[in-house]
């Protein structure tokens, strides 16, 4: 089996690479090249970082057919034979060669583990290697964007969010009999028809026990059960996967936004590394790159006529930035790098979700329910997420949850290399989050539904970790530090995370199949073993970098203004994962591309 894989990737490889070289390297449609003098000097827009908000950006400039754009990729053209998981095999997603190869710092509250730091390196970024698990997470969330601007009129809400979560992304909608028998439901008011980024739920196999675990979640205090994934609301719903509906592939920012989008002003270079922006003054004029495979080739200068935008995700659009001047003054100057602005938000407010891999239980009797149309289609089953807030989660304790975290000095667990902006930005965090902990439209608990037990994953960790360059190798790997569990209250919700899970499997109306915990076990169990336990088990990251270069005023540690400029220069913008405030209860793609297509309106609209 995985031979055979390996061949038919081999095939596709093959087959893919005589394409490109026999692709006119200044082919009227697309350019590929990698070498200087078959560039342009100078184009309207540079994009650095052809991912999954680049190459959205990208698409949407260039539409008029008049404005330029270079984007300038660090990855290769990937090829993909199949549609699923990357768990599933290593020719889908997670493939070493179309991943940053990068490792954490130890995380001194969890056993000090190092941690796999997954990121894509490929046209069409992480979106290329992701999971395809397609959520935007909820109103109440999206809504602290705008809180945490201090702009009134800010449009960073989950109202204004809408239209572009439409634009960006086109619903298939579920198998009817299947939907109708396990009560799949969906409301087309939260989706668009335009776009080629799917979601799409699958019409494959699902069994008796979907629907007992379903009822039984159902049946939980304070679960509430929205009638789509996508209304912004917690609670439990079936989810869709990006994938396209004929051919189930992986749909992803290559396939929506470069493929069949064939404009001779909408360029691309890959194997290419941006190393700094260039300016007139305070203006970003261009940038620098050098070739990926040969660092000791001479740098490469492009102009940008209107603006270099910043596309190179969590990780590396802090680096362009410090590279360039741009970042915490005292951390540039051990660098030895000239101070263009000091902004200490850079690579600072670094949030991910964190998870256990298996709360483990065995059915004592296996549960089953009749199924009269299990779905006959392709692409996989439609998924079932609970996606819940604390007062779900814990009915009886969110109120002192909430208090402890209230009562904290919201300073207390911050890196050392925090600056007075940047507490303050995290004051103003904590008091939003001290409120929105209350709430039960605020996603603290995800569980993946497949049978007995599985994961838990805490959605909004209050820890706050750092991503900055290595002051004796600014070009370098970034040096990544979750700071997971730093504070405390992490490690409190996921105590009561495995608690819901332990209620939910063995209490209630799954009660009567008589489950047994396999891990940790119920010799585990005093909040304080179920810590001490969570420790050891808990990975702080769910491949959901945000937060980097945040968007947020500069007197809160913010890094780009409510247009995505950076502070302190012009014509320079960012428009990835890194401008998020808070982190979304929710995968990432699908707010990233939200996110994409709204830049990419607010950066025509003042260049218009
Ligand atoms: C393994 C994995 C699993 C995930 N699972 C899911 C999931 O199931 N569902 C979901 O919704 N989300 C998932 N995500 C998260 C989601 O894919 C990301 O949040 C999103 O794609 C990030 O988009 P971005 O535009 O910010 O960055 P990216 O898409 O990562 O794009 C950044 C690009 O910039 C390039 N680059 C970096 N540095 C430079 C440089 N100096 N010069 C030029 N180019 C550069 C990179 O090569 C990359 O292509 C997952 C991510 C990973 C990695
Ligand atoms: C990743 O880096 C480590 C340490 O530098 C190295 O041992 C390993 O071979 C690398 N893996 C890949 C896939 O490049
Ligand atoms: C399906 O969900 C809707 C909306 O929550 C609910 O009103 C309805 O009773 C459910 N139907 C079944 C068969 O569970
Ligand atoms: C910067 O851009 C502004 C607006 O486009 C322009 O007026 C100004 O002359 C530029 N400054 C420099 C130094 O190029
Ligand atoms: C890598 O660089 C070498 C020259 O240093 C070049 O010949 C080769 O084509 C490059 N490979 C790719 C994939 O760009």
């Amino acid at each position: 089996m995985a031979s055979q894989r390996a061949g038919i990737a081999l095939l596709f490889l093959t087959a893919w690479s005589q394409l490109v070289s026999a692709w006119p390297l200044n082919s009227p449609y697309v350019t590929i090249n990698t070498r200087q003098q078959q560039l342009e000097d100078e184009y309207d827009y540079i994009i650095v970082g052809g991912g999954t908000s680049g190459l959205t950006v990208g698409d949407r400039l260039t539409e008029d057919g008049q404005s330029t754009v270079l984007v300038i990729e660090y990855g290769y053209f990937g090829t993909f034979p199949s549609s699923h998981y990357f768990l599933s095999s290593v020719d889908t997603g997670m493939n070493p060669k179309r991943m940053f190869n990068l490792t954490s710092q130890p995380c001194p509250e969890l056993n000090n583990r190092q941690f796999s730091v997954g990121i894509g390196c490929v046209v069409g970024g992480s979106s290329s290697v992701n999971g395809q698990v397609f959520l935007r997470g909820t109103s109440d969330e999206l809504d602290t964007w705008a809180e945490l601007g201090n702009d009134p009129s800010s449009t960073w809400t989950w109202d204004g969010l809408l239209p572009y979560f439409k634009k960006g992304i086109t619903l298939t909608p579920p198998d009817p009999a299947q939907a109708e028998e396990f009560n799949i439901t969906y409301d087309a008011k939260y989706w668009g028809t335009e776009s080629k980024i799917y979601a799409t739920f699958g019409e494959g196999y699902l069994g008796g026990v979907m629907k007992v675990l379903y009822n039984a979640m159902r049946a939980m205090p304070n679960v509430n059960v929205p009638v789509d994934h996508g209304a912004g609301e917690a609670g439990l719903y079936w989810y869709t996967k990006s994938m396209d509906p004929q051919q189930y592939q992986r749909s992803y920012a290559r396939t929506g936004h470069w493929d069949d989008v064939r404009r001779s002003n909408y360029e691309m270079i890959v194997g290419a590394k941006v190393n700094k922006i260039l300016f007139d003054g305070d203006n970003a004029s261009g940038v620098q790159w050098i070739s990926r495979n040969d660092t000791n080739s001479q740098p490469v200068t492009v102009r940008a006529r209107k603006e270099v935008i910043l596309a190179a995700g969590t990780v590396h659009t802090p680096q362009v930035l410090m590279l360039s001047g741009i970042g915490p003054s005292n951390l540039l100057q051990q660098a030895n790098i000239p101070v263009k602005v000091d902004l200490p938000g850079v690579g600072s407010n670094f949030q991910d979700h964190s998870y256990i891999p298996s709360i483990g239980y065995q059915w004592g009797t296996s549960p089953n329910m009749p199924v009269t149309n299990p779905g006959n289609g392709g692409g996989g089953p439609p998924s079932l997420a609970a996606m819940l807030g604390l007062p779900a989660v814990t009915p009886d304790g969110y109120e002192q949850l909430a208090a402890a975290f209230e009562a904290q000095d919201p300073t207390q667990y911050l890196p050392s290399s925090y600056d007075e902006t940047l507490k303050e930005g995290y004051r103003q965090q904590h008091k939003v989050m001290s409120r929105l902990m209350r709430s039960n439209n605020v996603i603290f608990l995800e569980v993946m539904m497949f049978g007995a037990g599985g994961s838990v994953q805490n959605l909004h960790p209050m820890s706050r970790g750092t991503i900055l360059i290595d002051p004796t190798n600014p070009e370098g790997d970034m040096i990544v530090d979750y700071r997971a569990a730093t504070n405390p209250i992490d490690l409190d919700v996921m105590v009561e995370n495995i608690k819901f899970m332990r209620r939910f499997m063995t209490t209630g109306e799954l009660a009567q199949y008589n489950a047994r915990e396999t891990r940790p076990g119920t010799g585990v169990s005093s909040d304080e073993q179920l810590a001490q336990w969570a420790r050891g088990q808990i990975i702080p990251s769910v491949f959901h970098p945000i937060g980097t270069c945040v968007k947020m005023p500069r007197e809160w540690g913010g890094v780009v203004d409510e247009q995505l400029q950076v502070y302190g220069v012009n014509k320079l913008s960012i428009i990835d994962a890194s401008i998020m405030p808070t982190i979304p209860g929710a995968t990432t793609s699908m707010t990233v591309y939200a996110v994409a297509e709204k830049a990419a309106d607010i950066i025509k609209e003042r260049n218009a």
